[in-house]
């Protein structure tokens, strides 16, 4: 399966040109783009009325690229990341994932991405209770087909043992501390070893001390190349990123990189948003 993903990529990066010559030669030197958002809207109908979520979103973001999210309330931040990680499908425009359009994909490719392209983390965490770390670190991998319990729980400890919790494999989530469950669930979203990590809030519901371990796994990730995008209202989460998108009322109004940082391709950067 993991060769398949890697043959499609590499089909991908060959088809790369469209791209290079809309971004101009000086593209050709980049990593190829992971994430392109064309011209995306989301609107729900709420019985009368229409909520546009999403009001003509572009975005691109290559391939190991460390990005943050942040926005009010309301600003569309989740349904953007939902769209991005093929939970749901834009209402206009298009979104390629690896330079394939998602609306093209069938229901196998779509579960097989989510499953083992991207890995999500979300504020609440989302943990099975009254099931140990262990199994619910299992999870996606019994959804991904894995029959052998021995490798899936080797890859589970060993997934634990990446987010420090190598001693807390029987623990259930009532006896862990928050900062401790969203490692579980971090573990969980890595287990499959997804090339792409979108997590929303994820320090949301966690003290300061918490919030910085949890950062310190982000910038591992980030590190260990994959691509990571990070919904926040912290200021100082955002801060971790390397580059800064802004939402209002469903647009991007800012896209900042941070000083120093040559990756990605970006509007001009607006002096001191990005580093509060
Ligand atoms: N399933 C839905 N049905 C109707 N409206 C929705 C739905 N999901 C989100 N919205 C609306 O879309 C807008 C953007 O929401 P959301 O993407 O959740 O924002 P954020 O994550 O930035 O707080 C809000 O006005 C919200 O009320
Ligand atoms: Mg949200």
């Amino acid at each position: 399966m993991r060769s398949a993903l890697s043959a499609m990529r590499r089909a991908v990066d060959r088809t790369a040109p469209e791209q290079a010559s809309a971004q101009g030669s000086a593209a050709l030197a980049r990593p190829a783009a992971v994430i392109q958002v064309q011209h995306v809207t989301k609107t729900y109908a709420l019985g009368d009325v229409a909520v546009h979520a999403l009001r003509g979103i572009g975005l691109t973001v290559q391939r190991g690229e460390y990005v943050a999210i942040i926005g009010a309330s309301g600003s569309g931040k989740s349904t953007l990341m939902h769209i991005i990680g093929c939970l749901d499908l834009p209402t206009s425009g298009r979104y390629l994932l690896d330079g394939i359009d998602v609306a093209a994909m069938s229901e196998d490719e779509l579960s097989d991405v989510r499953n083992r392209k991207i890995g999500f983390v979300f504020q609440s965490f989302n943990l099975i209770p009254r099931t140990s770390a262990l199994q619910n670190v299992e999870l996606p991998l019994v959804y991904g087909g894995i029959r052998s319990t021995t490798e899936r729980q080797h890859r589970a400890e060993r997934a634990l043992a990446m987010v420090g919790l190598g001693d807390r494999l029987d623990h259930q989530p009532n006896e862990l501390s928050g900062g401790q469950q969203q490692r579980v669930a971090i573990a969980r979203a890595l287990v499959t070893n997804p090339s792409i990590v979108l997590a929303d809030e994820p320090t949301g519901a966690l003290d300061s001390a918490a919030t910085v371990e949890l950062l310190d796994i982000f910038d591992r990730l980030h590190q260990s190349g994959r691509t990571v995008i990070l919904i926040t209202h912290e200021a100082d989460v955002a801060a971790r990123a390397h580059r800064v998108i802004r939402l209002m009322d469903g647009q991007i109004i800012s896209d900042d990189a941070r000083e120093g940082d040559s990756s990605g391709s970006r509007v001009p950067a607006t002096a001191g948003k990005s580093q509060p």
